[in-house]
């Protein structure tokens, strides 16, 4: 390995391990996949940042001028002194919306399974919100059952934008919002991102970029690969594929091998056949009445839905 780990702290290599373990497991069965959190390193979060700004990609644009226009009936329905508890804490573009809009907030609690961005993160916010506590929980959310002892009391109010729901399955997602209204707690209420289905021609577009930079995101895992599990994938052997898939009402994405080649990583060998495809990425499209079955299935009752004038996404508030 020409990785210097001395480098690396305990909370890397533990996450080195289990990338490792997932890619093996992953690339190891069949239908191969590998799960779409590992498309989030400092890269493949830049590269991420650059699809959010693409014209092609309606979903973060909407959801900003949303959340612009109902950040202070959020605020009102949330009520004072609530703790913010934000699922991923990505573009804070959107945090700062919310944070604007509920000067009294008690507490801002980002989650999320990168240290670095959350200390980054949780250093801006203190240096811009003086005085607005900020108690960032490293980890995975989808594992995550308790919360920082200091925002006891305060109603918990979640935030999971962006559609990042959409990348679980319908299951999974019911899961997930289970878990959410137990960490929530019974008073508790959740902010959510849901894109809606809409012209499949707008949906392939939007994961089919002209200028490629959705290709880049999903061939980035190649290169983490290369890089953190010491693999030999062949860039240029490998194509971004995503379509939709109507009756699923999702995008599907993988990397589809352009020849038959053997790839080595971690140290054991991989026979990729011509056309043979890893699974990287769901991305579920959600109409009203799916949003309410997620939502009762999940433990919440949907107190508002806002939506854009095209009505391309949805942000919901679940209590
Ligand atoms: C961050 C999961 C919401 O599904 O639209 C965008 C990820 N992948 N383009 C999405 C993504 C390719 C994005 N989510």
């Amino acid at each position: 390995m020409n990785v210097p780990l001395l480098a690396l702290d305990d909370g890397a290599l533990a996450d080195r391990d289990d990338f490792r373990r997932d890619v093996l497991a992953g690339l190891g069965a069949l239908p191969r996949a590998v799960p779409a959190k590992y498309l989030y390193d400092a890269r493949g979060s830049a590269l991420f940042d650059a699809i959010c700004e693409l014209p092609e990609y309606y979903p973060t644009r909407t959801e900003t001028a949303i959340l612009r226009d109902c950040a202070d009936e959020i605020a009102k329905l949330a009520g004072p002194g609530c703790a913010l508890v934000e699922y991923g804490s990505g573009s804070s573009v959107k945090t700062r919306i919310l944070l604007d809009a509920m000067p009294d907030l008690h507490a801002y609690v980002p989650i999320d399974i990168s240290r670095q961005h959350l200390d980054a993160t949780a250093a801006r916010l203190r240096n811009d919100y003086v005085g607005l506590r900020v108690d960032p929980v490293s980890g995975d959310y989808m594992a995550l059952d308790a919360l920082p002892a200091g925002i006891n009391g305060a109603r918990r109010i979640g935030f999971f934008p962006g559609s990042t729901i959409g990348n679980l399955t319908p299951d999974e997602a019911i899961l997930f919002l289970r878990r959410a209204r137990r960490l929530l707690r019974s008073n508790g209420a959740l902010v959510l991102g849901v894109d809606l289905r809409k012209a499949p021609q707008r949906l392939h577009d939007a994961y089919n970029d002209a200028a490629g930079v959705t290709a880049q995101f999903t061939l980035n895992l190649l290169r983490r690969m290369n890089r953190e599990l010491d693999a030999n994938f062949d860039l240029s052997a490998f194509a971004h594929d995503a379509f939709y898939n109507e009756a699923e009402g999702r995008i599907e994405i993988y990397l589809r091998s352009l020849r038959d080649q053997t790839v080595t990583i971690a140290g054991r060998r991989f026979v990729f056949a011509a056309g043979e495809r890893v699974h990287t990425e769901y991305s579920y499209k959600y109409d009203n009445a799916g949003i309410a079955e997620l939502a009762r299935k999940g433990g919440f009752s949907i107190a508002h839905t806002w939506t854009d004038p095209d009505r391309l996404f949805a942000v919901v508030f679940l209590k």
